[in-house]
This record gives C-alpha cells, sequence and structure tokens, in this order.
C-alpha cells in the first residue's frame, strides 16, 4: 500500500506533530508500506525528498507530481495535532476524495476537539462522571457567574486546545481574569472547570479486527502545577507510569469505561482518554478525549505499546490495516 504520512497542521501543536510522525516514520513497517512523509504547512503541502527540492501536493486529489510520475494514495495515516488533522476537516476533504485514513470520522473529530461538548456526550456512560464545569463564549460571558457557581481551583482551558497550550490553574479568583484572557487568546470559547483531588491517568484504545483494545494505563506524577506543556514534553519533569497503580476492581471498571466512551463516540483509529481517579470517592472523572494522541518520545502511546509486550511496528499496522 502506498500511505502518506501527515503532519505539521496550523497550531501551536504543530511542533509535537513532527515529533510524532518521526516516530511513526521510523516504526511504520517499510516492507509492507510506501511511505511518503507529507508536510501540511500555511503556505502549502509538501514532500520533502532528501535528494530533492519540495513538491507540493496536488490538492484536487491529494497526489503528487514526481520524477514524472504521479503517486496516488491508498490511505493517510494523520499525524497531526490539532488543526486541521483533529478536529475534522482534514477527514471532511479525504471523505471527499474517498481517501481512507486512520483516525475518527469528521463528526467525532469535530466533536471531540470541543472539550465542552465532549462532556455533555460521555456523562451519561457509567461508572464516569464529569467535573463541575461552565463554558464560556468571548463575546459574551460573566466572571460573576463562575465565581459564584464554581469552586476554586479552577482549570481554565481554551475549548479546543491540545497540549495545555493557553490552559491555566486557578487557585485564586483574583487570577481568574488573566486566566481567561489567557485562554480566550487561543479560541472563543473557554472551559472552566473545578478541579480534582485525586491521581492523574490516560490510557489509550484502539480497534484491531473490529474488537476494541484498551492498552494498559499511564499515570501521571508531574513536579509542575499541573501536566502543562512543560510538564508534557520535557524528559523528566514529570515521571509517567505505566502500567499505573490500581487495583484489578479499578483496572476493570476503567477498561470498561473507556471501551464505553470508544463506542459511544464512534471512534476508530487509536484515541487516548485522560482522566481523573478521585481520592475520596474511587470514582473516575473524564477529563478528555484525544483522537490524534502524541506519538513522540516521551508520549503514552508509545510507552502503552511496548508496556503491552507489542511492537510499535505491529501496532501501527494493526491500525493501518483496520482502517485503510
Ligand atoms: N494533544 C497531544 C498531542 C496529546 O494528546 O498527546
Ligand atoms: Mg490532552
Amino acid at each position: 500500500k502506498t500511505i502518506a504520512l501527515l503532519t505539521g497542521g496550523t497550531t501551536g501543536e504543530w511542533v509535537v506533530s513532527v515529533k510524532s510522525a518521526a516516530t511513526i516514520a521510523h516504526n511504520i513497517d517499510t516492507t509492507k508500506y510506501e511511505v511518503y512523509k507529507i508536510m501540511l504547512t500555511e503556505n502549502g503541502w509538501f514532500y520533502e525528498p532528501a535528494d530533492s527540492v519540495k513538491i507540493e501536493v496536488d490538492k484536487n486529489d491529494f497526489s503528487l507530481h514526481l520524477k514524472g510520475k504521479k503517486i496516488v494514495f491508498d490511505g493517510v495515516f494523520i499525524a497531526i495535532h490539532g488543526s486541521p488533522g483533529e478536529d475534522g476537516k482534514l477527514q471532511g476533504y479525504f471523505d471527499m476524495l474517498g481517501i481512507p485514513y486512520t483516525t475518527c470520522n469528521a463528526l467525532t473529530s469535530s466533536i471531540t476537539m470541543n472539550k465542552g461538548y465532549t462532556k455533555a456526550i460521555v456523562d451519561g456512560i457509567k461508572n464516569l462522571n464529569v467535573a463541575k464545569s461552565l463554558q464560556l463564549f468571548k463575546e459574551d460571558y460573566s466572571i460573576e457567574e463562575v465565581k459564584s457557581q464554581l469552586k476554586l481551583p479552577l482549570f481554565v482551558k481554551p475549548n479546543n486546545g491540545g497540549s495545555s497550550i493557553g490552559m491555566s490553574k486557578v487557585k485564586n479568583f483574583d487570577d481568574l481574569q488573566a486566566a481567561l484572557d489567557k485562554a480566550f487568546n487561543e479560541d472563543t470559547q473557554v472551559l472552566v472547570e473545578e478541579f480534582v483531588e485525586g491521581r492523574e491517568f490516560s490510557i489509550g484504545v484502539f480497534k484491531t479486527k473490529g474488537k476494541i483494545v484498551v492498552l494498559p494505563t499511564t499515570e501521571v506524577k508531574t513536579k509542575n502545577e499541573f501536566f502543562d506543556f512543560d510538564a508534557k514534553y520535557t524528559p523528566g519533569v514529570t515521571e509517567e507510569i505505566t502500567p499505573g497503580d490500581m487495583s484489578e476492581e479499578e483496572k476493570a471498571r476503567v477498561e470498561q469505561v473507556v471501551a464505553d466512551v470508544y463506542q459511544k463516540l464512534n471512534c476508530r483509529g487509536i484515541v487516548r482518554i485522560d482522566y481523573f481517579l478521585e481520592h475520596h470517592t474511587g470514582k473516575f472523572y473524564f477529563i478528555e478525549i484525544n483522537t490524534i494522541p502524541g506519538q513522540t518520545a516521551t508520549s503514552f502511546i508509545p510507552q502503552q505499546v511496548a508496556a503491552m509486550g507489542m511492537k510499535l511496528q505491529d501496532f501501527y499496522t494493526q491500525v493501518i490495516e483496520e482502517t485503510i
């Protein structure tokens, strides 16, 4: 199969995307797949062969014209975090062209890009809770409403962001306005969420041969105030334990919960769900779902695949065979 590995993107997460694509390119089975890495930028989509100048993709049919030959793709491995790879835009484009891809469909991708809308959908799932929150709109919100309805500490997040860009933890209402301004700088919708006192985990899920497979969970113990951009991508700042320490009952419960989330949101390919295990109650709280989770050297999915005893190469092959 001829596969395009699509990376780059138009948000602050593009640097992460480039690293994710590097892991995938390094591990993908090149005896099975002919892989062309394509970089999506604001100024065009380019294939950059080592020995030649950049070649721009023909967006009419997503083909490449290479040394007098036209290359068309059997499928696309999308490794773009944030827009336009994780929010349904590219999914819609490839649907129009009839080219299969490795991720969730356009609708699921766009809904799950919005943390507030996603919370509303997963709220009904058995054994899964959502932290109390308010969704604010840039042109029309009341800081007084936040203060009267939510308890400190609070997380303030751009509603469609990723990698914690534009996010703050607020422990004092005096800091709330600055945190809102920072988040509104990234997005016109902001989610303000109550803090859950508990342990933080993240868990990957994918499908192979029609069956949902849940990877071993990772516990996140960061030295930073929360799992921010620095904590996510600077080795040593965060301790990541895979498999995370959990009782058999908790493990069984969370595996059922995340499989239910995968199904209810009609997911495809690899997704990763972030959640808290509340100290006092032992309840699981949904944080968010990432439909194009990081595959960088410090990301969870490669660690979880290794903890399962699976080779990354076999994992990517299973994902490609299932979706393309
Ligand atoms: N948004 C980042 C890439 C992640 O979830 O891994
Ligand atoms: Mg995330």
